[in-house]
């Protein structure tokens, strides 16, 4: 039998990562998150001097990719870059070089390899409609913009970085962008998804209603 998926995707700062997390330990399910593997890419490319727009050598670097998931830690050729990898920077790579179909096409089959026993949640823009279609449960996570931006930038004021409200909400959105009107996997609502809506939802909340979805699914 084939390994239950749960497909979670939305755009960025949405809450996807935290919540899809929570619900693969509520279900002892294993955990994909795929922005970090583009997120790696767009770093590994550029430590290796390759331009974020050189399509054929951002594929060779995603393809080669040396990466370690250990819980909370990502090792990038054994380099731990699990925070690295999270700067804005790194951000606007990543949403670069996930436009480029030979990268996605690269990546296919390493994140098809999440899918193990017991089950898989994996979090992304394209999980439900490329990577994992037979999911048998597909969420589409969202929140507004506003809600979103003043999320990262409570986060980024927590490790102690620098943050400006305005030029976070103008950088979602141009990432929003970004990712809704390239022309492979664009970050759409499937009609077989359900929505939802976190603006003025907890993560609990929202954990809770995503358990509730797959039990009744399972049922
Ligand atoms: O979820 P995130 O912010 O870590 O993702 C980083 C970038 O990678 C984002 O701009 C879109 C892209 N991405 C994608 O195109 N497909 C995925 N499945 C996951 C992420």
């Amino acid at each position: 039998m084939a390994v239950p998926v749960i497909a979670i995707d939305g755009p960025s700062a949405s809450g996807k990562g935290t919540i899809a997390q929570r619900v693969a330990d509520a279900l002892g399910f294993h955990y994909l998150d795929s922005g970090a593997l583009y997120r790696l890419t767009a770093l590994a490319a550029s430590r290796q001097g390759i331009h974020w727009d050189d399509e054929h050598g951002v594929a060779a670097v995603a393809h080669a990719l040396d990466v370690r998931f250990a819980g909370e830690h990502i090792y990038l050729a054994g380099d731990d870059v699990s925070h690295m990898i999270r700067s804005e920077t790194i951000g606007v790579g990543a949403s670069q070089v996930a436009a480029l179909p030979l990268v996605r096409a690269a990546l296919l089959e390493r994140q098809r390899a999440f899918a193990q026993a017991p089950g898989l949640v994996a979090d992304g823009r394209d999980m439900g409609s490329v990577v994992f279609p037979q999911a048998p449960l597909k969420v589409f996570l969202t929140a507004t913009a506003e809600v979103r931006a003043e999320r990262r930038y409570k986060q980024l004021i927590g490790r102690g970085e620098n943050a400006d409200l305005a030029a976070i909400t103008a950088d979602l959105e141009a990432r929003d962008a970004r990712d809704r009107a390239r022309s492979v996997a664009p970050l759409r609502q499937l009609p077989d998804a359900h929505l939802l809506e976190t603006s003025a939802l907890g993560i609990e909340a929202a954990v809770g209603q995503v358990l509730q979805w797959w039990h009744a699914n399972a049922a």
